[in-house]
Parts: structure tokens; sequence; C-alpha cells
């Protein structure tokens, strides 16, 4: 086992010893508000808003404090382990980025994708690369060095452009497909409203579209020569209204494990399951579609339970190492993280991305080392009280 995630904290008091502080915010409230002041006001009004009043989004992180993990001590748990196995996938630690469309316009330099897959190369955290980017599935996969990554699909109308994305992950070495079932339409978001800003309507965030040999057949002049063209007609095919009668067909697309995205009822587990999915993905899309619903922590443990074994992949909400060490004893398999990386990243690319990522797990690692539960498998609902 190497450095556990935990040293990062050694790295920081030992750099103070020589007068550096760290660069980069400690805590999220800070890292939310120097974002707030680096990004473009549209771009973060995008990122940072959610669905009608944000209701839902403000509880999705407010579930958390719901629960506390009860300490046990002479544990000894001097090594910890997070490794987990995820479908076949040996990951260092329980903890993914979750699919952002829009890390591209968060990025200083614009291509924040491609920075986002540095820094999964640099932190063994995986990416889940969306569909909606501004540098194309392959060039992103190129920057994942070992670290594995996950494409993220949504679905389009066009079947055969369905398949030619899928097709084109798994030609750049994907590991998996997630598709996100819950955004064939846009939830009324104010903020975006208010400014009328809807960036892909920009053209912004297109090139896996405008890249795509199936995409650029269906126009008569190229994306390059008439952009507007390949912007309506994306608009016209983004967003299938699946249905179940659909999932034999999504299934039959890819040998690659099928994560769908956007799961939180246990009926909805069970019919996926017999569908042939490889793993749920829990999650209200961070509070960002619809308003009025649960936070999405209270739906992780009906999800887990029909799920009875399957992988179950969650996020929304989650901002600290507290929150993800809740979701995994909630019986999550592994931990997405949103807003906050998309966060680091605007104020320092790929390096104030790894800051995120290096943060959360070394909160998450000692607070197992400190309450005593040294590996995942000790992160049961035994290890938390409801606190109401
Ligand atoms: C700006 C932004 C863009 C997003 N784009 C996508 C996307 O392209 N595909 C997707 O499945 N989810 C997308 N999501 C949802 C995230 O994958 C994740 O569910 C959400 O960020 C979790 O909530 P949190 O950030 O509040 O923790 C996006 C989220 C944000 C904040």
């Amino acid at each position: 086992m190497g450095q556990p995630f935990g040293s990062y904290q050694n790295e920081i008091y030992f750099n103070g010893l020589g007068g550096i502080l760290p660069s980069y915010p400690m805590a999220f409230a800070e890292l939310e508000e120097r974002a707030s002041a680096a990004l473009p006001p549209s771009v973060w009004s995008y990122v940072a808003g959610g669905a009608g009043d944000e209701r839902t989004q403000r509880a999705n992180v407010t579930a958390f404090d719901h629960w506390g993990l009860v300490p046990r001590m002479f544990v000894g748990a001097a090594q910890r382990d997070l490794s987990v196995d995820l479908f076949g996938l040996k990951l260092p630690s329980p903890v993914f980025m979750a699919p952002i469309g829009v890390l591209g316009l968060c990025a200083q330099d614009g291509h924040g994708d491609l920075a986002t897959a540095r820094a999964a190369a640099r932190t063994g955290v995986p990416m889940v690369a969306s569909t909606l980017a501004v540098d194309p599935l392959e060039e992103v996969a190129a920057e994942f060095g070992d670290t594995p990554g996950l494409f993220q699909l949504y679905t389009p109308t066009d079947r055969d452009l369905a398949a030619s994305l899928v097709h084109r992950a798994e030609q750049a070495g994907y590991k998996a497909i997630v598709v996100t079932l819950d955004t064939w339409i846009t939830g009324w978001r104010p903020r975006d409203l208010s400014t009328a800003n809807f960036p892909q309507l920009r053209g912004h965030c297109l090139a896996n579209y405008t890249t795509d040999p199936v995409f650029r057949s269906r126009l008569t002049r190229t994306p390059e020569e008439d952009p507007q063209s390949a912007v309506l007609l994306w608009t016209q095919l983004f967003g299938n209204p699946l249905t179940w009668d659909d999932l034999p067909w999504l299934r039959s697309l890819t040998d690659l494990p099928l994560i769908i995205k956007g799961i939180s009822h246990p009926e909805d587990v069970r019919r996926a399951k017999d569908g042939g999915v490889d793993a749920v993905y829990c999650s209200n899309h961070g509070g960002r579609q619809a308003n009025g619903g649960l936070p999405a922590l209270d739906t992780l443990p009906s999800v887990v339970e029909a799920a009875d074994g399957l992988p179950v992949l969650f996020d929304s909400g989650v901002r600290t190492g507290a929150d993800i060490v809740k979701a995994l004893a909630l019986g999550a398999t592994a931990v997405g993280i949103g807003r906050p990386y998309a966060y680091g990243l605007a104020l320092g690319g790929t390096d104030g991305i790894v800051h995120v990522l290096r943060s959360l797990l070394a909160e998450t690692d000692l607070i197992m080392a400190v309450d005593g539960y040294p590996t995942l498998a000790d992160l049961t609902r035994e290890a938390l009280q409801r606190v109401v």
C-alpha cells in the first residue's frame, strides 16, 4: 500500500514549516466563494444553480447532517484500505468524478475536460466524461494515464448516433458506459432563465457531436462551415424520453459494463437489474433537474436494498470526506463528487481538482482512522446513527 490518503495533511503542515500555505481553499464554503469570483457570471450561475428555488439542491447537502458516525475505540486502525472493486475495475478509492457537461468552460484555458482527465491520471480517481464536452471523448481519454475512465451517454433520439458515440467510447478505451436518464429534457432553472443562458444553444460543449461521423452525415454543410445548423440539429437530437422498452436496445449497444444514472426508486432498481445493467447510479442530478424531490441521500438506502448486491454509485450533495463516509455506510459502492471538483477546476485547473480530490480523500481516510473503521466493509449502516 502506498502513502495513506490522510498523509496529504502532513504534506500541508510540513510545507507550513517552510512558510508555504496551501494555494487552494481547505473548506468547501471558501472553495465555492472563490469559484464564484473566478468564473464568468453565466458559467457560475449554470454550475451553481439548480431547479426551482433550489430547495432539493440544498436538501441534498443538509441531508448528510441527519446522520452521525459512531466512533469505535481500540480498533488500531493504523492502516486503512479504501480500495474497491467496481465491476472488475480495481480502484484505489471508492470515489469518482461525476459527469459535468460544462467542464470545458470552467477552466481558464477553455479545456476543462482535458484538465479533469489529467486530474484523474494524477489521483487515480476516475472521471465520468460527459457527452457534453468542449474536447472530443477520444482526446479526453488520451489524458487518463493508468486511471480507468467512464463515458456518460445522453442518449440521442437518433439510434445510429447513440451507437456511434458508444462505439467511439469503446474504441477510445473507456471502461464503462453511464446512461443518464433524468435529463432528456431540461428542468426549470430560474437562474439560467433569468439570464436566458443555455450554453449548448450557444454552440458550447458539442464537440462529441460535431466530430461524430453519424452526426456529421445528418448535416448538409459541415459544422465548421455552418455552426448554426449543427446547433439546430443538436436541439432536435439531444433528448430521448426513453422507456423500459428501450433498455434491451441500450444493453445491446455494448459489452462494457452498463450503468444507469438518475435512479431513486427501488422498483426501478429491480427492473433495471432484470434488464441486465451492471450497476445503478442513485442521483437526483444535484437538484438541477426537478425541484420538490427528496434529498438523494434519503433515497439511497432503499436503492441499495433493492440492488441486493448490484453495485450502487451515488452522488448529489457530497461536499466533505464525512459525507463520503456516510454515503458509503448507507451502502454506496462508490461516491461521486460533482460541483466541488468543478470549483477546483475553476480556481486552478488540474492542480485545483487534484487539491479538492486529495482533500476529500484525506478527510475520508482520517475519519476512518479516528473513528475505527479501517475498511469499507466495516462501514455499514450500524456505523451510523440517525440524528433527528
Ligand atoms: C454544471 C453541471 C453539469 C452537469 N452535467 C451533467 C452531465 O453532462 N451529465 C450527467 O449525467 N450529469 C451532469 N450533472 C450532474 C452531476 O453528474 C451530478 O449528478 C451532480 O453534480 C451531483 O450534485 P452535486 O454537484 O450538488 O454534488 C451536472 C452537474 C453540474 C453541476
